[in-house]
């Protein structure tokens, strides 16, 4: 059984979709899981605690403040001890308050005070869920790592209209519960990854540095993606103010010279992405004391030293990685500066990008690269970060498969 013991805590809210969430149940629990049911004020419109309760394999909970549930087990716990938090039909309500982090009922407490994974199965009128408020909540509960199985479209239960809006089949909910817990195949499990990203910070003085516009959006995705498909991956992250990816080993740096280190120290590994805005020189001779403007003084000049290459520096290294990516930040002639370093890096693969103001790609959520190989070239059309750590991700599963 796919889902043998695994604890679901099934959110139900209210509309007229929580009759399908009977069959859900039973589909659930045929694969072996537990389902634990919550009910909101609203679903209990739809169909009763005693049949949700009859299928289920637990007690249903409808109540934030019930004395006896609280002794009993308490919404934190609730929250907690589960493998996965399924919520279907979840309404445009309810994805409002969990966007905005309200907790004014048992779901949605539980939905503030959870750690588990969150999947959750849209269900509403096609208008409401067209609508520029729940598109804003749907993007926020994206990018809170919130996943999502459905609407689909087709004829609304009221009759009369027809739209994006529908809840997902039941066992279409399954599939995905059953995607998100056993985490999809791992084709690179095995494999070990070092990745970098972000920029570096090059100091002047104890208060001054030199820096660049990198963000990091692209590197940690990739890590993240790697990860995703099972490699055991290294960050090495300059200073950024994006989280840190899930799964992965970060490491914070903040010069050039401490990146190599930290890369180094990860050799041997099968495969490097050096997606760092590496600054190319450093100060030289910076000053141990913060220097001060000397009335009537020229300003101090600043003396550059370079910095070492690691892209370069992995790329002909003696454990050199079996697969070795770069990314090229160009503003002119990106096809030939691209290969042209490729060779003289040593990589297998050089993502090249056109990162001149206009493009907002440094800094970014979007992306438009040319791949480089040796084999030839290859343009990706304009795509989000993350569709970009995918893309590259099949490319390296294809290397090792
Ligand atoms: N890179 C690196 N170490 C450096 C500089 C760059 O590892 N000191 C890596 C980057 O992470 C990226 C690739 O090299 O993968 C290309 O960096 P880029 O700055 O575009 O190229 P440069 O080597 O600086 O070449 P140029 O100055 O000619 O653009």
């Amino acid at each position: 059984m796919t889902l043998q013991d695994k604890r679901i805590l099934l959110i139900i809210s209210g509309g007229i979709a929580a009759y399908k969430s009977l069959d859900l149940i039973r589909r659930l629990r045929e694969r072996g899981a537990n389902v634990r049911p919550v009910m909101t004020a609203g679903a209990q419109a739809f169909v009763t605690p005693l049949a949700v309760g009859a299928l289920a394999s637990d007690k249903v909970f409808t109540e934030l403040f019930s004395r006896e549930d609280e002794q009993d087990i308490g919404h934190i716990r609730l929250a907690r001890d589960c493998d996965l938090i399924l919520i279907a039909p979840a309404t445009a309500d309810l994805m409002a308050k969990m966007a905005n982090g309200l907790a004014d009922d048992l779901a949605s407490t539980i939905l503030l005070a959870t750690d588990r994974p969150v999947l959750v199965a849209p269900a509403m009128n096609p208008k409401m869920w067209a609508h520029p408020a729940t598109r804003r909540n749907h993007a926020t509960l994206v990018a809170d790592d919130i996943r999502f199985v459905g609407p689909a479209s087709g004829e609304m239960a009221e009759g009369g209209e027809a739209g994006e809006g529908r809840m997902a089949e039941p066992l279409e909910i399954v599939a995905a519960v059953e995607a998100l817990l056993e985490g999809g195949p791992k084709p690179l499990a095995g494999r070990r990854a070092i990745v970098t990203s972000g920029p570096t910070h090059e100091p002047i003085d104890p208060v001054r540095y030199i820096a660049n516009r990198s963000s990091g959006k692209q590197g940690h995705a990739i890590a993240a993606e790697l990860a995703r498909l099972g490699a055991q991956v290294t960050l090495v992250s300059g200073p950024v103010t994006i989280p840190d990816p899930k799964g992965v080993t970060v490491i914070r740096v903040e010069r050039a010279e401490e990146m190599r280190d930290a890369v180094l120290a990860t050799l041997p590994v099968d495969i490097a992405v050096m997606v760092a805005a590496v600054a190319d020189w450093r100060v030289a001779g910076t000053s141990g004391d913060k220097i001060k403007k000397k009335p009537g003084e020229a300003p101090p000049p600043l003396q550059l030293a370079e910095n070492p290459d690691i892209l370069k520096t992995v790329g002909h290294h003696a454990d050199r990685p079996r697969l070795v990516i770069g990314f090229a930040a160009e503003t002119q002639n990106v096809a030939e500066n691209g290969r042209a370093k490729l060779e003289r890096k040593g990589a297998d693969y050089i993502l090249a990008n056109d990162v001149s103001s206009h493009t907002g790609i440094m800094g970014g959520d979007r992306n438009t690269v040319k791949l480089i190989g040796r084999a030839g070239e290859e343009d990706w059309p304009d795509m989000g970060k993350q569709a970009v750590a995918e893309r590259l991700g099949r490319l390296v599963v294809s290397h090792f498969s």
